[in-house]
């Protein structure tokens, strides 16, 4: 086991009627001024924005909105929202939505209190060493943005960068998450935000770090819970006990604590960000099209843990032939993609291999060159990837 600092401080407000606590935590956590962020319909149509409204109102907090955050959320919004930070002398960002308008809520917070452009961060070139405090109500379980200390933002100009990066100040200062707020999500937001919690969790659980059995159960149960839950949350999306754990293993996969003391992968977040970036599908159906077709690609660099996944993960009987085993486990996890109403190749996307050449050349970019730990991954291994994706 590698050795480790993890430091997690958001406040989880978990729970049945919890929306109407957020006046109050935000006064709690200093909140004057608020801004809140939202996206398109969903906490407007659902009556969650006047709930929270009102309740800052009960706690005399003053506010602006600033609505529009869209799926893979884009630069222009958080200009907009920095200089409405500016000009209204906002002191507290409030996210009410998902991973995309948390995401645009955390750029903003950053950018307020910095004198260039917000891009710089994105770019590595500066680092953030201010932000206003961030905090959510989640409407979806996926990204994990609500414990994370992470955003992911598109640059529309000059060809659409999407990019990550982080500051441990960017953690939200308190997150609510009601599972009731999820009843409305239609099944496929539900498919893809499963999906990519399941990403999360794998992304840490694939590592050449040796030790780390304590990670390794903890990264199985959370998948093995998601296996359980997934299908009631799509045939019954008004289960509470199925949503709320889906809603906490969303939280949990991504917090960081699923990678304490092991070296994490990351290439097929890597892979997929070209993918949303390009063609505007959402995160959590590229990854189930990427995460199968890069474990076939590297699989045998580690077959033991394949092995190791095939057998915790999916039940896969040990028959003592690693290689078969590995690639059992493998198409479990497809399969099980497929059950959701995932897509699981580019067809079932909408990418197609003749954009391959477009993806590489963004990524080569996005990635200076290079992906991922389990195997170092070079843009010719993206290549191939790619391709055995468009299969
Ligand atoms: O915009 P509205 O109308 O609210 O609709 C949203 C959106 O269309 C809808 N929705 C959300 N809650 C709903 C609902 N519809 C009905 N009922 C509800 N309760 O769902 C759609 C998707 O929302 P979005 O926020 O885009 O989803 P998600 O949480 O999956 O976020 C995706 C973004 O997060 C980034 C992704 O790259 C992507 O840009 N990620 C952020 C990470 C982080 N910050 O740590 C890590 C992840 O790996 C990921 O990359
Ligand atoms: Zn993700």
């Amino acid at each position: 086991m590698n050795n480790f600092r993890f430091w997690s401080p958001t406040e989880f407000v978990f729970g049945k009627n919890t929306v109407g606590n957020v006046g109050q935590l935000v006064k709690q956590y200093g909140g004057t001024k608020v801004l809140i962020h939202y996206g398109g319909q969903s906490a407007v149509k659902s009556g969650l924005l006047a709930q929270v409204e009102s309740s800052l109102q009960n706690e005399f907090i003053e506010y602006v909105k600033l609505g529009g955050a869209q799926p893979n959320p884009v630069d222009t919004l958080v200009y907009e929202g920095i200089d409405l930070c500016r000009k209204e002398n906002v002191n507290f960002v409030l996210a009410v939505g998902g991973g995309s308008v948390i995401d645009s809520a955390k750029a903003i917070a950053a950018g307020a209190l910095y004198a260039g452009d917000f891009w710089n961060f994105f770019e590595g070139t500066v680092t953030i060493n201010r932000a206003l405090p961030v905090a959510t109500v989640l409407t979806i379980p996926a990204a994990g943005s609500e414990g994370s200390p992470n955003m992911v933002i598109t640059k529309t100009t000059a060809g659409k960068l999407k990019r990550g990066t982080g500051s441990p100040l960017l953690r939200p200062v308190f997150s609510i998450m009601d599972p009731v707020l999820t009843f409305t999500l239609p099944a496929n937001q539900t498919a893809y935000g499963i999906a990519d919690m399941m990403a999360h969790v794998m992304e840490r659980y694939f590592t050449q770090t040796r030790g780390v059995e304590v990670t390794d159960r903890m990264c199985e149960a959370v998948l093995l819970a998601v296996v359980k839950e997934a299908p009631v949350v799509i045939r019954e999306p008004e289960n509470y006990e199925a949503r709320a754990n889906i809603m906490w293993a969303g939280t949990v996969a991504h917090n960081g604590i699923c990678g304490v003391g092991r070296e994490e992968d990351w290439a097929t977040h890597g892979l997929e960000h070209e993918l949303s970036a390009l063609y505007g599908v959402a995160h959590g159906a590229g990854l189930a099209v990427m995460f199968p077709a890069w474990m076939k690609y590297v699989y045998t660099s580690g077959v033991d843990r394949f092995v190791q996944f095939a057998i915790r993960v999916w039940g896969i009987e040990d028959t003592g032939d690693k290689k078969e085993v590995a690639l059992k486990g493998i198409q479990a996890l497809k399969d099980f993609f497929s059950s959701l109403g995932l897509p699981v190749n580019f067809a079932q996307l909408g990418a197609k291999a003749a954009d391959i050449d477009q993806l590489i050349d963004t990524l080569k970019i996005n990635s200076r060159g290079s992906l991922g730990n389990f195997r170092k991954l070079d843009m010719k291994d993206a290549r191939a990837i790619y391709t055995i994706a468009a299969e």
